[in-house]
């Protein structure tokens, strides 16, 4: 087997001595590229986001932003990276010379104060800057708009999309304590279109770089990526201690602020059996380790709940790298997915070494971060059954609008013919010690009229669902008033949709 190796700002550098639990951020920064930060080392402000190349949407390569604080580098065995360093032009003696056209944006409308978090924010401004479908809706390289408009910074739309098609979604993820948003949103939206000879935008045009199967050890700890399935369940028989990660947003945490570490860690988000999404007669088929930016651009909108509930999942920088099957299998009762994916019963397909076998999600979960799911099995893939019910809702309330862990959750999926409810499904996140469906309320639904009667009635019932505790998020009180309110809230929205 090759020896561990990566490539950082077009140089391929070994990833030996490096422990197995390094982060990329400590990494790159005792190779002295200290322009990746560390603010926090918990995925939370962006001070660390570097540009990988992964295999893309909708061109073979597209450059994504991560959090470097929460990945090993070990995982990136093989991969392309490049730092804030990597993106201006070198003079021929190898010193950044050109500032990168992100760069140069935020230098020009005053997007850097003290600089802390400069780097983190054009990372991921980069990585906005090289999406493809940004391209497909944007104006020409010289920044003039297609209605023949200066293309000036803040002639957005109002919305969250500048003129240029850059989505400040992807600036969610990055924290400035200094600044004020307002110059970097200037820079983000004043930005042009790659010029033809970029050689970033002309990389999108090669394959990413495959996966590596990597058996990465120093001392007594191991970071193992099997290439297929078949060989990572028989090591998951061998090594049932084993910690699997997939984009490591939860296990990085655990590494990094309570010390944890693992004699092995088993890498599976590169698992091909685990990167499929087609959709059946019957069912759409997730594969587990499919990040939840790929399901979001792949699905474009064919399951509204869940292109409800992205943009509300963290931020952009985590959903690059975090994936559905690690937030079922961590089991959190506070996960973003569990909520709405039990409004849509899904199933799970879970995988070991004698096989496959299909759980409801409704039946999967059994205790504070416990599951059916048996030592040595993995999720390969989640399934949404078809036909879709065409009422639905995702509701987080949180103290922060974008990137924070909710108080409480509620997803809805209704089918509602002729003014009467039909079926009625409803999963909640926050109310006990695992996410659970709101049977009663669903109950309280079905059968009956869809007026304020009935709304306000079943709100009652919802308010009683589950045992909600009191926290330093929120109290219990509080978050049983919230469940309520969130169906009063789904009903005056269906009622206004029909009156307007
Ligand atoms: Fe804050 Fe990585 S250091 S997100
Ligand atoms: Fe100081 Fe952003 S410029 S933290």
């Amino acid at each position: 087997m090759v020896a561990a190796r990566i490539t950082v700002n077009g140089k391929e550098t070994p990833i030996s001595p490096a422990a197995p639990h390094t982060t990329v951020l400590d990494f790159l920064r005792e190779r002295g590229l200290t322009g990746t930060k560390e603010g926090c080392a918990e995925g939370e402000c962006g001070a660390c986001s570097v540009l990988v190349a992964r295999p893309g949407v909708h061109r073979p390569t597209d450059w994504v932003a991560v959090n470097a604080c929460l990945v090993p580098v070990a995982a990136l065995d093989g991969q392309e990276v490049v730092t804030s360093e990597g993106l201006a032009t070198a003079d021929a003696s190898g010193t950044p010379a050109v500032l990168h056209p992100v760069q140069e944006e935020m230098a020009v409308r005053g997007g850097s104060q003290c600089g802390y978090c400069t780097p983190g924010f054009i990372c991921s401004m980069a990585s906005e800057y090289y999406r493809p479908d940004r391209c497909a809706h944007a104006g020409p390289a010289d920044g003039t708009d297609e209605s023949g408009g200066s293309g000036e910074a803040g002639e957005s739309d109002g919305s969250e999309h500048g003129p240029n098609g850059f989505d400040l979604h992807a600036l969610s993820g990055n924290l400035c304590r200094c600044t004020g948003y307002r110059p970097i949103r200037d820079a983000a939206f004043a930005v042009g279109m790659p010029a033809e000879d970029d050689p970033l935008a002309r990389r999108r045009e090669q394959s990413a770089p495959p996966p590596v199967a990597t058996r990465y050890t120093q001392d007594d700890s191991a970071f193992l990526r099997p290439g297929t399935l078949a060989d990572a369940v028989r090591l998951l028989r061998e090594r049932p201690e084993a910690v699997v990660v997939a984009g490591s947003t939860d296990w990085g945490v655990e590494v990094n602020i309570r010390s944890r570490r693992a004699g092995c860690v088993v890498a599976v988000d590169r698992l091909p059996e685990l990167r499929t999404l087609h959709t059946g007669s019957d069912h759409i088929e997730i594969g587990a380790a499919q990040t939840l930016t790929e399901i979001e651009r792949r699905l474009d909108g064919a399951v509204p709940l869940l292109a409800e509930l992205f943009p509300q999942f963290a931020s952009r920088l985590i959903r690059n790298s975090a994936t559905l099957g690690g937030n079922l299998g961590t089991g959190s009762p506070i996960g973003d997915s569990p909520p709405v994916l039990l409004a849509l019963e899904a199933t799970l397909v879970l995988a070991d070494a004698d096989g496959e076998r299909e759980v409801p999600l409704s039946d999967y979960f059994t205790g504070y971060r416990q599951s059916v799911r048996r030592p040595g099995e993995l999720i390969r893939a989640v399934r949404v059954p078809l036909p879709l019910s065409p009422v639905t809702a995702f509701h987080k309330i949180a103290k922060r609008r974008f990137d924070d862990i909710s108080s409480v959750a509620v997803a809805f999926a209704l089918d509602i013919e002729d003014g009467t409810v039909r079926k009625a499904r409803i999963g909640l996140g926050g109310v006990a010690a695992t996410p659970v469906r709101a049977l009663a309320t669903e109950a309280a639904l079905e059968g009956r009229p869809w007026t304020a009667p009935t709304a306000e009635a079943a709100a009652r019932v919802l308010r009683t669902e589950g045992t909600p505790m009191d926290d330093h998020r929120a109290s219990a009180g509080y978050r049983s008033a919230m469940l309520g309110q969130s169906l009063l809230k789904l009903y005056a929205r269906t009622t206004e949709a029909v009156s307007s």
